[in-house]
């Protein structure tokens, strides 16, 4: 199996979202700025590959999710502001330091370590974000911390704030219930925030919210800087309901970046009645053709599709049959006559003609498109296309 990534609809991608939140009537002074999100190996894409090929077409600061990610993007040579959204645990802050990776400080107690890593290792002040927790209870420090925060700053001579920032939960929803009211009740936390530490003589640096479904629907979250994932890579997030995405793909219009291949590698006859593969879970009704793919769940064939999914062949959708195994993915070619031996199959993406866009095969197993894009695995090799 290989992953075909095409840089230029990536880049498009990161172009129409620069146009897009910065419309010309706004007139702003300084245009607002684009974090590439390249966590997560670049949601499957390769995240230094992926990372190099934004910051060539003007992507002004990466996120990545730990020092790692952050190193191995700064290895291939990527120059631009890399801020580490997970933060660091103990230990870690001075590789941070060395690497020129902006941390993210979500808890005080952070700041004392950073603090001490700063003296250690850098004769300049060493810039970090704060993370505020607005409602989604996971990270970030909650609104009424923001004193303890001041005050622990006051001690920090070494270090300093160039961003604040926090994060949506279901800024796709707009449904009229709770969750539907979420964003709005978290911007207000965040602005309090902000305002609070204002109060006390911080300057915040850059203000930036916006993830990938607010960015293409909620023009008053877009702040000074927007976190693009998902629709950097082609797609999407599922909105709710469901009716609101058409609009937002007809206001933002971005293409799939990533198509996932593997060859036919064996072909045979199965008479009707006969089980094919684990459990034997797919017993054809008629005499068929299976066609077997080289790729399976350790290549990143979510198994969820197995007996459920399908794939393009010769221009046709082909169902998935039976359990998907970790090498091996079994399919039913009975109705593409001409199948042969060494097709190419299209999990998921373009095979140059048809779309089988990875939103809808995510969406058939009940799961988001990036998880199937993180899915692909170590063993796949990426083909960079322009
Ligand atoms: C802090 C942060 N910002 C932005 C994003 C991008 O989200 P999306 O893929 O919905 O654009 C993520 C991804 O989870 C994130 O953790």
């Amino acid at each position: 199996m290989w992953a075909e990534v095409s840089l230029s609809a990536l880049t498009h991608n990161l172009r129409a979202i620069r146009k897009y939140v910065n419309p010309p009537e706004e007139k702003r002074n300084t245009p607002r700025k684009i974090l590439s999100i390249v966590k997560g190996n670049g949601y499957g894409h390769g995240g230094p590959e992926v990372a190099k090929a934004l910051e060539k077409a003007g992507s002004d600061w990466f996120g990545v999710t730990c020092t790692d990610e952050g190193i191995a993007i700064r290895k291939a040579g990527v120059k631009n502001p890399v801020l580490i959204l997970t933060s660091f645990v103990p230990g870690e802050e001075s590789r941070l330091v060395e690497h020129d990776l902006t941390a993210v400080i979500h808890r005080c107690e952070q700041l004392a370590l950073l603090q001490q890593a700063a003296g250690r290792r850098s004769k300049k002040r060493v810039p970090f974000h704060l993370k505020i927790d607005t409602g989604m209870n996971r990270l970030g420090i909650a609104s009424a911390d923001v004193e303890c925060f001041a005050r622990q700053l006051a001690k920090s001579n070494r270090l300093e704030l160039t961003g604040i920032f926090s994060h949506f939960a279901s800024s796709e929803v707009f449904t009229d219930t709770a969750v539907g009211q979420q964003t709005r009740e978290q911007e207000e936390r965040f602005y309090a925030a902000l305002e609070r530490l204002r109060t006390l003589g911080i300057d915040p640096g850059i203000v930036h919210l916006a993830n990938s479904a607010a960015i293409a629907t909620r023009p008053e979250t877009w702040a000074d800087m927007v976190r693009p994932g998902a629709i950097l890579y082609g797609y999407h997030p599922g909105y709710d309901p469901m009716e609101k995405r058409e609009e937002a793909e007809a206001r933002l219009l971005v293409k799939p970046v990533m198509s996932l291949r593997s060859r036919l590698i064996s072909l045979r006859s199965v008479p009707a009645g006969a089980g094919v593969g684990y459990n034997a879970t797919f017993v054809p009704k008629r005499a068929s053709r299976i066609g077997v793919l080289a790729a399976g769940y350790g290549d990143g064939i979510h198994r969820s599709l197995g007996n459920r999914g399908s794939v393009l062949l010769r221009g046709k959708l082909v169902p998935i049959v039976g359990i998907i195994s970790m090498d091996v993915t079994m399919i039913d070619v009975t109705d593409v006559d001409d199948a042969e031996i060494g097709d190419i199959a299209t999990i998921y993406g373009t095979d140059g003609v048809r779309q089988h866009p990875a939103n809808l095969v995510a969406r058939s197993v009940g799961t988001v498109t990036s998880d199937l894009l993180c899915a692909v695995s170590q063993r796949v090799p990426r083909v960079y296309i322009r």
